[in-house]
């Protein structure tokens, strides 16, 4: 069964992962979304629950789904959905991970009908959607562990620094866009990790099941 092979190390200790992309209707029938696959996210979780971790993941709408049932899943469609599902699995979460690609905007009404095509250009209205990892950096207690996901195609490191700091995170995942095979629907990635106290470490392309193990093993040692 799968519970044959569990480490014992992270045994007791909770653990809240976001993945996979989030979308935001615009009419019944349309909505705004992202080339998310969660995949990064699902073995992010699959990596935690097979070092004995009880493991939340906050899935946005994926075709993939993480292969062990002893994970909680919670299904999300929306930013909004994410963001209550992710304050409700927080409050226990000895350790949070942020890897869901949340839109940044959504429109600001939802049309409670199809909207049929009339003039020859369209133009929604979006509106910010709450910034659930900030959100969550900002109320944590001290004995919590929050890590986000940074995605930038320009001043990567600097960019992700930022983030790390403004969002008072303990470590912070930048993915490399530019590096061949990385990146969204791909199955290998390259990030590098920085944490809130110095520390740094580059996990080179490899696997994304590869990445997740390396990197909570990494967290293992920074937490
Ligand atoms: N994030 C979040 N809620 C949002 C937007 C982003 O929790 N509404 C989280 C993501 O899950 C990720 C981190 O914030 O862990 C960084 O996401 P990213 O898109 O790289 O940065 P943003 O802060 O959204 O800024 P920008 O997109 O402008 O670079
Ligand atoms: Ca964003």
């Amino acid at each position: 069964t799968e519970l044959v092979g569990r480490d014992k190390g992270w045994q007791g200790k909770k653990v809240l992962i976001s993945a996979g992309p989030t979308q935001e209707a615009i009419d019944p029938v349309r909505y705004i979304s992202n080339y998310s696959s969660g995949k990064m996210g699902i073995s992010l979780a699959e990596a935690c629950y097979m070092l004995g971790a009880d493991v939340s993941l906050v899935l946005g709408p994926t075709a993939l789904k993480p292969k062990f049932s002893g994970i909680k899943c919670i299904p999300v469609l929306s930013a909004y959905e994410m963001e209550q599902a992710c304050h409700q699995e927080f409050l226990d979460a000895d350790l949070t991970i942020m890897a869901a690609a949340v839109a940044d905007y959504r429109p600001w009404q939802i049309a409670p009908e199809k909207i049929k095509k009339k003039e020859e250009e369209w133009v929604i209205h979006l509106e910010k959607t709450n910034d659930i990892l900030a959100s969550l950096g900002k109320q944590k207690k001290s004995n919590q562990y929050v890590v986000g996901f940074a995605l930038e195609t320009e001043n990567e490191e600097a960019h992700a620094l930022e983030k790390l700091q403004n969002k008072h995170l303990d470590a912070i995942v930048l993915n490399s866009l530019k590096v061949p095979g990385a990146g969204f629907g791909t199955s290998t990635n390259q990030v590098q990790v920085y944490s809130a106290k110095g520390e740094r470490h580059l996990l080179s392309l490899k696997s994304k099941s590869q990445i997740a193990e390396e990197l909570v093993d990494l967290l293992q040692k920074w937490i």
